[in-house]
């Protein structure tokens, strides 16, 4: 069959296919320590599914506005408010189906066929094919470990071309859970903004993060950017398919066709429940999460230092560790698939986030329990012998 030339680019979400074969090795009865996957392992929260059961009950179940029922554009804008101090006009917040869609609607919005969007390598490695699917080009810019594996006003002014219209971002970052300090950010924007280009934050991982300064949101430093955000990660509603993006004064009319014609709308009963997600009951639970996160953090990364991984320093936030394997090989994709077949440990292999250093290294999710991380840990302990 002829198809898009353009789908010869597309990339595999390594990941994903990790997780389908974790899946079927499950399904014949293997025990599997699942430290590959990108969401929280806790079911989501009690008061968020009675919220859904209700809107179902309600027969809540038509499309919405495209951009998201009011009241829940609202209860984000005052999410901002309560925990950023930030006054944001519920106009600019998109409701969307999954960060991803915002992704990619952010992408459709800023780039033309040939232009560059500087991504960080490693990075997540879904933006690059947003990118992709437009024609327009991924322009990657190998981070590491001493520029906490972010991009800085410096690697942007280095790596900027004729052609680049703008940088993406994540803080904290997948796959190496680090973040970008106020005064980064603040450089990031102005250095940009100098250059006429767009900025993008990923800011999905905000409220996973687990040392004493708060992460700066760069709303508070510019209304100019676009955020991307969800309920994916922190609020535990992956798949829900719930998002949000924030967009610049005067840019939602045109997401607000876009959505029009991509989606209409994103999913109604998702939207109910989600309005229960900023509920004190439901932050109690969430914050609860976010410790026990902490703790495994915490365990996890001398764990897998005294197996001789590499980990420069603990990554601040999300539930990723993104650690050296070149001590035990130069192939992290072999080495994630025998550690998954043969000793019953799932984990993503470097090059799923790019090609910088890639086959040397392998994220391990936080996403279990910590006596199956331990589990975990111990077989692949059993595995470098
Ligand atoms: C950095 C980052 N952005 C966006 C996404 C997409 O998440 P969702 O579409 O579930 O909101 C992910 C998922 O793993 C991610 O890690």
């Amino acid at each position: 069959m002829r198809l898009a030339e353009r789908t010869r680019h597309l990339t595999r979400f390594r990941a994903v296919d990790f997780l389908e074969e974790t899946a079927e090795l499950q399904s014949q009865g293997q025990d599997i320590v699942r430290m590959g996957v990108g969401e929280p392992g806790f079911s989501t929260a009690a008061p968020i599914v009675a919220a859904a059961n209700k809107a179902i009950d309600e027969g809540k179940t038509s499309y919405t506005p495209p951009c998201g029922i009011p009241e829940l554009r609202q209860a984000i804008a005052d999410h901002y408010k309560r925990y950023y101090g930030l006054s944001i006009d519920s106009q600019r917040i998109i409701v969307t189906t999954g960060s991803s869609a915002a992704l990619g609607m952010v992408c459709d919005l800023l780039l033309n066929p040939g232009d560059g969007l500087l991504l960080s390598d490693p990075g997540y490695p879904c933006n690059p094919n947003f990118v992709r699917r437009l024609d327009a080009e991924p322009q990657f810019v190998p981070v590491n470990a001493e520029d906490n594996y972010q991009l800085t006003a410096e690697l942007v002014a280095s790596h900027w071309k004729d052609n680049t219209v703008g940088v993406m971002v994540a803080s904290p970052s997948n796959p190496t859970g680090e973040v970008i300090s106020r005064g980064n950010l603040l450089a990031l924007h102005q250095e940009v903004s100098g250059r006429g280009g767009s900025l993008v934050v990923d800011e999905i991982y905000h409220g996973l993060t687990y040392e004493d300064e708060p992460v700066a949101s760069i709303l508070e430093i510019t209304n100019e950017a676009f955020v991307i955000n969800s309920f994916s990660k922190f609020f535990g509603m992956t798949g829900w398919r719930l998002g949000w993006m924030v967009v610049p004064e005067g840019v939602a009319d045109i997401i607000n066709v876009m959505v029009q014609n991509f989606y209409i709308s994103s999913p109604t009963v998702a939207q109910y429940a989600a309005l229960s997600a900023f509920s004190p009951e439901t932050m109690g639970i969430l914050e609860q999460r976010r410790t026990e996160f902490k703790q495994r953090r915490d365990y996890l990364v001398p764990a897998l230092r005294d197996l001789g991984f590499g980990i420069n320093h603990a990554p601040s936030g999300a539930f990723y560790v993104y650690a050296d394997v070149k001590k035990f090989t130069d192939n992290c994709e072999d080495f994630c698939w025998q550690l998954l077949r043969e000793h019953g440990v799932a984990c993503t292999p470097g090059i799923d986030f790019g090609h910088h250093r890639a086959s040397h290294h392998v994220r391990f999710s936080y996403t279990e329990p910590l006596e199956r991380l331990k589990l975990g840990v111990e077989r692949i302990r059993q595995a470098l012998v």
